[in-house]
């Protein structure tokens, strides 16, 4: 008789393995009652669900079971009666006959059926009965891939010889931009920690404290809106190492994210491509592309040089994209919207023109020349059919509008293949200028190394000094980010310089994470990419919250536990806190 690696004191066998090679062993499995269908007046058909599938068992009719009792059944595999095979189940070939059923639990009715049926079910009951949703087939797959992914990821860090080490969970504030959950110091009323955004100023402090390859699964948080690829609480392979160059650190992760994708598909991924972040705006026109479509952007300012169209001449950044063969699709109305949207997104305006046998159709075709037209024809190879939409604008603009525009026409939901990873890297070191001080913004933190060709632009034209600092995209979400850092506080002052941050400011904020810099700090480098969202995509899913087992509602809710829930009198007094009354 074959045995199951998961037999157990009342199992022989889980319930998806029972198959041919059973036929006459007597097994023992335990699970759900997913299903029961009488069959005449003496016998009932039982599927019983565990983890790995359904088995049906034909028991006697007087037993009393329900949708999701908890039972054993003892009984003798044997072959379906010829035309009752299930070619939809595994184990559709056999059945578990002269069954000796114990009622080990009995169950409520479920608030709804635990199959398939509940993907329909709104999401706030599925969470709040969480427990009945992981039970379906869907949720156990999604939590088994995240265990995959989780375990093919730390063998990975292991073989590349990174050690694990876990960082505090109450920490002072960090800057890394996102607003921080506080916790109330009891022994220190009206003192704060703050809850981790990311491992970033430890893992640092290790590279100084010589451990070299630090790794670690590391919980994150940070009180942002929610939405399909973000959490209160996420997870992030959280990496630093020390004495490398950018290759060396794009090379570790490509590893561990190759190695994790092999694991849920099977199939090695190839080498991760790269693109600058120049590239891909001026490309793609966001920075981080989806490459599994076209419809790349087109640099059109030299068609336009000289041309007479007064929304064109002098522009800076003229640019457009062809959305091949959607023509017809897009009537006036959708074409307004399209506008109002790009004009949202700080454009000044949209130009489309249509593709016809003599020409174009467009409301602008009169003000572009002959020459202009053809050599619009050409750049974007356009057919009859064709849709082309121009932006003219600054650079920036141009590209942002345009890359929302293209992602919005071709963009397929991201857990759809093909796989498309890409390496973007030299990100600016600074983004935008903040409104109110005037001062650039850091582009990531304020701990990214500034290029080294580009260190004597700092004072002349920072917001063309590129960072040491690459992200991962994966379907156009991005996976992760990282950077080499700075490691000299000479270095680290210019930067802080630069973005307005007085010495004061900085020691105040960082001093305990300058100072230790000040004792040998060796050159290093690092990464961390989301977990949940590396799963969902593997698992299929377009929204991270079905691969964490116990996720909160896009408002930030557990419906399960009724989390947050207000404090008790004491607990604050103890604390050192008043509430306001709720807003109105
Ligand atoms: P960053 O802030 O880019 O970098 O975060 C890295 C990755 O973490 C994931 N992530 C999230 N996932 C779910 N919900 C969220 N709210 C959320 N926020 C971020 C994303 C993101 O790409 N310390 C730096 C890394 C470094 O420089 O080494 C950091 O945390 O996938
Ligand atoms: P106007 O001359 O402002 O009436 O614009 C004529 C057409 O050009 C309209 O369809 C505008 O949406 C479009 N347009 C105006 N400015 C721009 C611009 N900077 N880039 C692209 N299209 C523009």
């Amino acid at each position: 008789m074959t045995t199951s690696n998961r037999q157990t004191s009342m199992r022989t066998h889980m319930c998806g393995e029972i198959s041919d090679v059973h036929v006459g062993n007597t097994v023992s499995v335990c699970g759900w009652v997913a299903k029961r269908r009488e069959h005449g007046d003496k016998l009932a058909f039982v599927d019983l669900r565990d983890h790995t599938g359904i088995v049906q068992c034909v028991i006697d009719n007087a037993v009393d079971v329900r949708s999701e009792y908890v039972v054993r059944v003892t009984g003798v595999v044997r072959p379906r009666p010829e035309g009752t095979v299930n070619a939809n189940i595994a184990t559709g070939t056999v059945e578990i006959g002269d069954c000796v059923v114990e009622v080990l639990r009995s169950a409520e009715p479920p608030p709804f059926p635990v199959d398939q049926r509940a993907d329909e079910v709104d999401e706030n009951v599925r969470l709040q009965y969480r427990y009945l949703d992981i039970r379906r087939e869907r949720m156990q797959r999604n939590i088994r891939t995240r265990a995959k992914v989780n375990s093919a990821v730390r063998d990975a860090m292991e073989r590349q010889g990174f050690v694990e080490v876990e960082t505090p969970m109450l920490v002072p504030s960090t800057p890394e931009g996102a607003r921080e959950f506080l916790v109330p110091s009891r022994k220190e009323p009206g003192s704060f920690y703050a809850l981790p955004q990311s491992p970033q100023l430890f893992k640092q402090l290790l590279m100084v404290a010589g451990i070299d390859r630090y790794y670690q699964i590391a919980r994150c948080l940070r009180d942002e809106d929610l939405r399909a690829d973000r959490q209160y609480e996420f997870m992030q392979l959280d990496a630093e190492m020390s004495f490398v160059s950018q290759d060396d650190v794009l090379a570790a992760i490509s590893e561990a994210v190759l190695s994790a994708a092999e694991a849920v598909t099977g199939e090695r991924p190839a080498p991760i491509e790269r693109i600058t972040w120049r590239d891909a705006m001026e490309r793609f026109g966001v920075d981080k592309p989806d490459l599994r479509f076209d419809m790349e952007l087109k640099e059109l300012t030299n068609i336009f040089a000289a041309t007479e169209f007064k929304a064109f001449a002098g522009a800076s950044s003229i640019k457009g994209i062809n959305a091949s063969g959607r023509a017809e699709e897009f009537g006036r109305n959708k074409l307004d919207q399209m506008t109002d949207k790009a004009k949202k997104m700080g454009a000044k305006g949209l130009v489309w023109l249509k593709k016809t046998a003599d020409g174009y159709d467009s409301p602008v075709a009169k003000f572009l020349s002959p020459s202009e037209q053809d050599a619009l024809t050409s750049m974007f190879a356009a057919e009859v059919g064709d849709l082309i939409l121009i932006v003219a604008d600054e650079w920036m603009t141009t590209c942002e509008v345009l890359g929302q525009l293209r992602n919005d026409l071709g963009r397929p939901p991201v857990h759809q293949g093909p796989y498309r990873y890409v390496w973007v890297v030299e990100f600016p070191l600074f983004v935008g200028v903040d409104k109110e001080s005037g001062r650039p913004k850091p582009g990531h933190h304020p701990f990214c190394r500034p290029h080294p060709d580009d260190l004597d632009k700092f004072e002349t034209d920072p917001m063309s000094v590129r960072a040491l600092a690459y992200d991962l995209v994966l379907n156009g979400w991005e996976l992760g980010s990282g950077s080499i850092r700075i490691h000299e506080p000479e270095m680290q002052r210019q930067v802080f310089s630069a973005l307005g941050i007085s010495e004061e400011e900085a020691n105040r904020k960082f001093g305990f994470f300058l100072k230790p810099f000040t004792y040998g700090a060796p050159p290093h480098g690092g990464f961390a990419f989301g977990l949940d969202r590396l799963v969902a995509i593997l698992a299929g899913e377009e929204n991270i919250r079905e691969v964490i087992a116990f996720p909160k509602t896009q408002s930030g809710q557990d419906p399960m536990t009724n989390a947050p829930t207000r404090a008790e009198a004491k607990q604050l007094d103890e604390l050192g806190i008043r509430t306001l009354p709720p807003k109105a």
